[in-house]
This record gives structure tokens, sequence and C-alpha cells, in this order.
């Protein structure tokens, strides 16, 4: 940001969504769905970015039709949210908020779904047990990410627990095979001359690895990315889409509760799974479709491409092996 006499003006490279309602393209606010009182069809919500409050929302929607909800809810902090002011709760009253929204979305599932859940540590104390009450816990992933607040009488909080939870212990969708991270190869081992476990190519050695449940190599988004937008806790679509990789296939339905600026729908989108989304605030969910107006014709990922997750800082690396292949 930068001051031009009168105002803060964004610099030319920051790409942050972050108009207001007053200024939102009308092809935009045309696509913010609202729904009457009553149930409704999926094919009435299917594709759709719902403004409403999920409480209500969600009871409305035929039973059984998602395959994978991806659920970032407020976590216990105070927080501001365009309109929502989210309290500090005691741990009971966290766990019977969480046990809320699971009552409403799990008969929304599949028998085979799988749901993941967002939270910081201090949320996942409270939300843990109750998770595990209802849905079989599968993981906690942690997720390293280069943002949080420093103190001075404590350890900085730099990372996040993704929870991964299942209606059924044994069926359900784990593709491995696509969410296999590409590393470059720092000491290359040869067994009688044959690279062993790594490739070569123009670029470098690359190994591809298995996918653990510590990823450091994913960042949030920040003002220079297309997919950044001014929502305070916006999760990055490379992060949604190991997610959504793993846990579903082509054509499947994606639940997202707490929207946001849509960044799980926009993901989905991008990798032809079908979405419903439901987000409190007008102004987020604007965010959101606006996004998914640019998927139809940028369904980039930053920090996926050709079907490979890459380690961070390798931007110039990928650009370099399109340039090639172009
Ligand atoms: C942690 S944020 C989710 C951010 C989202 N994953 C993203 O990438 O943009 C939680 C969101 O839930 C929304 N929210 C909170 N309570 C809600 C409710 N009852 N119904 C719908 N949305 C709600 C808040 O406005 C906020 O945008």
């Amino acid at each position: 940001m930068k001051w031009d006499g009168e105002r803060m003006t964004k610099s030319a490279r920051n790409k942050t969504i972050d108009f207001d309602l007053d200024h939102a393209p009308q092809a935009v606010l045309e696509q913010i769905a609202t729904l009457q009182p009553g149930p409704v069809s999926l094919a009435a919500i299917r594709d759709r970015s719902i403004n409403g409050d999920s409480f209500q929302v969600v009871r409305q929607f035929p039973d059984r039709f998602a395959d994978l909800a991806l659920v970032d809810p407020p976590y216990n902090l105070d927080k501001r949210y365009d309109g929502l002011n989210f309290k500090h709760q005691s741990t009971g009253e966290y766990q019977e908020y969480t046990q809320r929204w699971i009552d409403l979305i799990k008969p929304k599932l599949t028998p085979t779904a799988s749901l993941y859940v967002f939270a910081d540590w201090q949320t996942s104390v409270a939300l843990a047990p109750v998770l595990a009450a209802n849905f079989t816990v599968k993981n906690r992933i942690t997720w390293q990410r280069e943002k949080g607040r420093g103190a001075k009488g404590n350890w900085k909080n730099g990372m996040e627990d993704i929870w991964f939870l299942t209606m059924d212990e044994r069926e359900y969708t784990f593709n491995v095979d696509q969410v296999k991270q590409r590393r470059q190869v720092i000491a290359p081992y040869r067994e009688n001359g044959q690279a062993k476990d790594w490739h070569e190519s123009a670029a470098g050695r690359f190994r591809d690895t298995m996918p653990s449940n510590f990823w450091d190599d994913i960042s949030i988004p920040y003002w220079s990315m297309a997919e950044n937008t001014g929502h305070p806790t916006q999760k990055p679509e490379k992060l949604l889409a190991k997610l959504i990789l793993a846990s579903s296939n082509p054509g499947d339905l994606v639940l997202d509760p707490f929207a946001g600026a849509g960044s799980s729908l926009v993901t989905a989108k991008k990798l032809d799974r079908h979405f419903v989304g439901i987000e409190q605030s007008r102004l987020y969910t604007a965010w959101g479709v606006y996004r998914l107006q640019a998927a139809d014709h940028d369904r980039s990922i930053q920090g996926y491409t050709d079907g490979v997750f890459w380690e961070r800082n390798t931007g110039a690396l990928q650009r370099r092996l399109n340039k090639k292949k172009g």
C-alpha cells in the first residue's frame, strides 16, 4: 500500500480481491444464492455459493449428498468476520457449538464420505474429543504456516491442525498417488549406475515423495497472489487441492459450511468437483463468487502444476519447466 496524498492505494502488483459491495460487479451479485425457507433439491444448490447462516440453511438440504466436507469454522478465539464477532468460549461451550454443526452436517454426508476440520492448537483441545465421538479419526495433519504474531512470553504459533475424519472406518476415498510431493534431490543415490527412487530431467533431479501428515510446503495467501482476498483467515488453494484430490474423485461433491472467501469452492471447481458453500457474510460470498467466475478462464493453482505438488520457493523452476515445454 502507498499514500497518494488522499488515500492509501494498492501497488500495481497487489492482486488482493477486496472490493466492497458497492463496487462488486453486477455479474457477481447476481450469482450470490439465497434460499427461501423450506426444503431445496440438490439441483438447486449444486455449484452454488449461498449467503446465509449455515445453522438455518443446511437444514434445508437433502440428506446424503456430499462426498467430502471441508469445515473451517471460527476457531475458539475472539475474531471479527464482517458482521459477525466470534467470541472466545469456555471449552464446554465450544464443544456444544461443534456438536451443533456436526448434527447438521453429518446427515448430509454419504456413508463413505470424509471430512477435514481446521483448528489452531487451543481449539483442537476442545475439538478432538467431539470429533472422535462422531467420526473415525484417521489423522491430524500439522500445517506449518509462516504467519503468527510473536509473543514476548510465549512461543509464536506457527502451525495449524487439520483433522482427517471419515464416516466409515474402512470404506473411504484416498488417492495417495495424486498428492505426492516433488522434491529436488540433494544427494542423488545410484545403485548399479541407476538412479534410485528419483529421476533426472533437463531441469534437475527430482523425487516424488509420499505425503506425510506434516506440511511445510504451503504458505498462506499473500498480496501478490491472484487468490488473495481481504478475508482475515483465508486458506490456500494449494492446501485445499491436496485434501480434495486425496479424498474425492472428479464429479464428487464438496460441502463447505463456513466458506469464507470461497477458497474450497474455487479449488473444487478447478479440480472438476461439484461444490456447495455457505457463508454468512455477503461480502465474503461476493469475493468467492468473483473467484469462481475467474476460474472459468484460469484454472491454475499456485504450487500445483502438471499434477505435481512442488516444494515451496520453486516457482522460478516451475516457470522454467513450463517454458521449456511450451
Ligand atoms: C475460518 S473462516 C473460513 C475461511 C475459508 N476457509 C476461506 O478460505 O476463505 C470461517 C468463516 O465462517 C463464517 N461463518 C461463521 N459462522 C457462520 C454461520 N453460522 N454460517 C455461515 N458462515 C459462518 C465466517 O464469516 C467466516 O468467513
